[in-house]
């Protein structure tokens, strides 16, 4: 029971409640768009680079030339580890769960700069480009550890996308891969204020430094509602496994009540714009790495599930190929939530350092309703 007189709304899960203003992310989830910055994000993911995302997203605008070679320069130099930091990465035990992995190393990783703490926005900033330059090497160091073999270091002269497919194979990376992974992470960069965004900027409101609040993004997108529906629509299609297998699937699977994992999205109540880009993506790269039976079952699950969902405003997301297009890259199931990591790192400092720009510690209410005045009963006298 609460002392509150007045009429309280409670926004369980924060439907519809805007946290701030902000010029970062618009989502059009009845006409299919996405605008970073203003931009499309077809116009990104047909002529950015991951590089060059990044910038738009944490400066505000496309750099120029010079701007973009010293900013990408940047993150090459801040790319390699603390070899500190390589050695409790390589003592970490071979099962844990690479996301565990990632948020134990970006959270260590404060331990090895002399100045975790950033004295202005600026400096936070450079902290941010740090992380987001680090983290491909962690996850990519931990994968090869778990494999029993060495840890690789960044090389120069590859872009962000290439180096890591690099440090995780250990050999060079075949351009049109390198562009894919590119592309995949042009579009997990952002994504306005999802959890892990939301997360980051509670932990900024706090003068938290850097390597906190990028820690709490991962700590939140590690939940399964969040980051991993990706790997699950891999396993769904790999689980159904021919195409001729998909419509009984999609069938049973809704009767059910079960959800196709790929499907359906809080903000998007028609298609995905990113879904269209990464399947166009998937058909090519199965076409080339002769994996022509994955994609057309990951195809005929979206086919069936259209047909049987229809009048419903469940289409496919941004997960219906991502898990397929990373697992024809060659990539682990278990690393998909941490690319995606290593890509949103770019939204979350964004959107952390807009936040900070004009700062109010989030603090909201819990509405009580328990009960008041209750006698202390001493240890000695409870019965149960
Ligand atoms: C993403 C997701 C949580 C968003 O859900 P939401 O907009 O909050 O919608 P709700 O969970 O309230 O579901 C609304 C209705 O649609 C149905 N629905 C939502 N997604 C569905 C899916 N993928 N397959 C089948 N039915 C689905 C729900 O069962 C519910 O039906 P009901 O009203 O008859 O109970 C949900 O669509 C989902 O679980 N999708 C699968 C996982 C996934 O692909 N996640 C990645 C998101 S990028």
């Amino acid at each position: 029971m609460s002392s509150i007189k007045e009429p309280v709304v409670i926004h369980k899960g924060l439907d519809n409640v805007y946290v701030k203003e902000s010029r970062i992310c618009l989502i059009d989830g009845e006409a299919s768009k996405l605008f970073y910055r203003g931009y499309s994000i077809d116009d990104l993911a047909a002529h950015s680079t991951f590089e060059e995302t990044a910038y738009l997203l944490i400066f505000g605008k496309l750099p120029n030339w010079t701007q973009l070679k010293e900013f990408a320069g940047k993150i090459e130099s801040y790319r390699a580890l603390d070899p500190r930091l390589l050695r409790l990465i390589q003592s970490f035990p071979e099962s844990c769960d690479p996301m565990d992995a990632l948020r134990t190393a970006v959270s260590s990783l404060s331990l090895f700069d002399p100045t975790p703490t950033a004295e202005n926005l600026n400096a936070r900033v450079d902290k941010a480009i740090q992380i987001l330059a680090k983290t491909p090497t962690i996850i990519a160091a931990f994968d090869r550890t778990r494999n029993h073999k060495d840890p690789i270091s960044p090389k120069t002269g590859l872009s962000h996308a290439a180096d890591f497919l690099y440090m995780l194979s250990g050999g060079p990376p075949d351009p049109y891969d390198a562009h894919v992974m590119d592309v995949a992470l042009i579009l997990h960069a952002e994504h306005e204020m999802n959890a892990s965004t939301f997360s980051c900027t509670v932990a900024a409101s706090t003068l938290a430094d850097m390597y906190s609040i990028i820690t709490s993004g991962i700590a939140t997108l590690r939940g399964p509602l969040h980051g991993g529906a990706n790997e699950a629509a891999l396993r769904t299609v790999q689980e159904v496994g021919d195409p001729s297998n998909a419509d009984e699937y999609v069938k049973q699977a809704l009767a059910e009540r079960k959800r196709i994992m790929g499907f359906g999205h809080r903000v998007y109540k028609t298609w995905d714009p990113r879904y269209r880009i990464l399947k166009a993506l998937g058909a090519d790269l199965a076409m080339r790495k002769g994996q022509q039976k994955l994609y057309d079952t990951a195809l005929a699950i979206e086919t069936s599930a259209l047909k049987h969902l229809s009048g419903s405003p469940i289409f496919p997301n941004v997960d219906s190929y991502s898990g397929v297009v990373f697992h024809m890259l060659g990539i682990t199931t278990d690393l998909f939530t941490p690319i995606f990591a290593m890509s949103r790192i770019a939204g979350w400092s964004a959107h952390s350092i807009e936040y900070l720009e004009s700062n109010r510690l989030i603090r909201p209410k819990a509405y009580y309703v328990g009960p008041v005045g209750l006698r202390y009963v001493p240890l000695e006298e409870r019965l149960s």
